[in-house]
């Protein structure tokens, strides 16, 4: 389903939800119905099994269909791992603190247009995972968790710098935990754009 029609049918139940509790609101302001409201009453089992079944048909009908890239195979892999205070990037998963000192400084191979997996997790705390275009535009998320690893699954439109940062406070050197990769144009931008080195 298209974003904008997600919206919609947000913007659409919530002015119903809205004008339902307009009415009843403000039926409770004529002094006469305090206490007992027959009128209302009349309407209060109805109108909670309509919710019930609006409610519940949109979450069957939504939730299968979050935007996660069902069934593409990834160009390009990547796993993240963090720890208080840095991430790395690495070809293979990433377990223990000798892994995570190997893996400092590998530059993984991304291109525009590609199907970009990041396999994303942590060796301590909780860390966020925000993704940040050369423009310094967010563009992604995921969290960094130990024990469990998240998929998160990305297209770059832009070549450059990118750059990752955490996004859950994790200890003291938050702020310090960045880490970047670059995204080479696509083979027809060879030649257009000229390549920056990444730190
Ligand atoms: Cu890791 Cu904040």
């Amino acid at each position: 389903m298209e974003p904008v029609t997600i919206l919609t049918i947000w913007i659409i139940v919530a002015l119903i939800i809205i004008g339902v509790y307009t009415y009843v609101w403000s039926s409770s302001l004529q002094p006469h119905q305090q206490g007992k409201s027959p009128h209302i009453s009349r309407w209060r089992k109805p109108l909670f099994i309509i919710m019930i079944v609006v409610l519940g048909s949109l979450l069957a009908y939504s939730v299968p269909r979050v935007p996660y890239a069902g069934g593409e195979i990834p160009d390009v892999v990547v796993y993240v791992t963090g720890r208080q205070f840095g991430f790395v990037q690495s070809e293979h998963s990433i377990s223990n603190e000798e892994e995570f000192a190997n893996a400092a400084g590998y530059q993984p191979q991304i291109s525009v247009g590609q199907l970009v997996e990041f396999r994303v997790t942590s060796l301590d705390v909780n860390h966020g995972l925000g993704i940040y275009g050369p423009d310094g535009r967010f563009l992604g998320q995921t969290q960094a968790m130990p024990m469990y690893l998240n998929r998160l699954f990305m297209k770059f439109t832009e070549p450059g710098v990118h750059t990752i940062r955490c996004l859950e406070y994790c200890g003291l050197a938050h702020h310090a935990m960045q880490l970047s990769f670059e995204v080479q144009p696509s083979n027809n931008q060879v030649g257009s754009l000229s390549s920056r080195r990444v730190q």
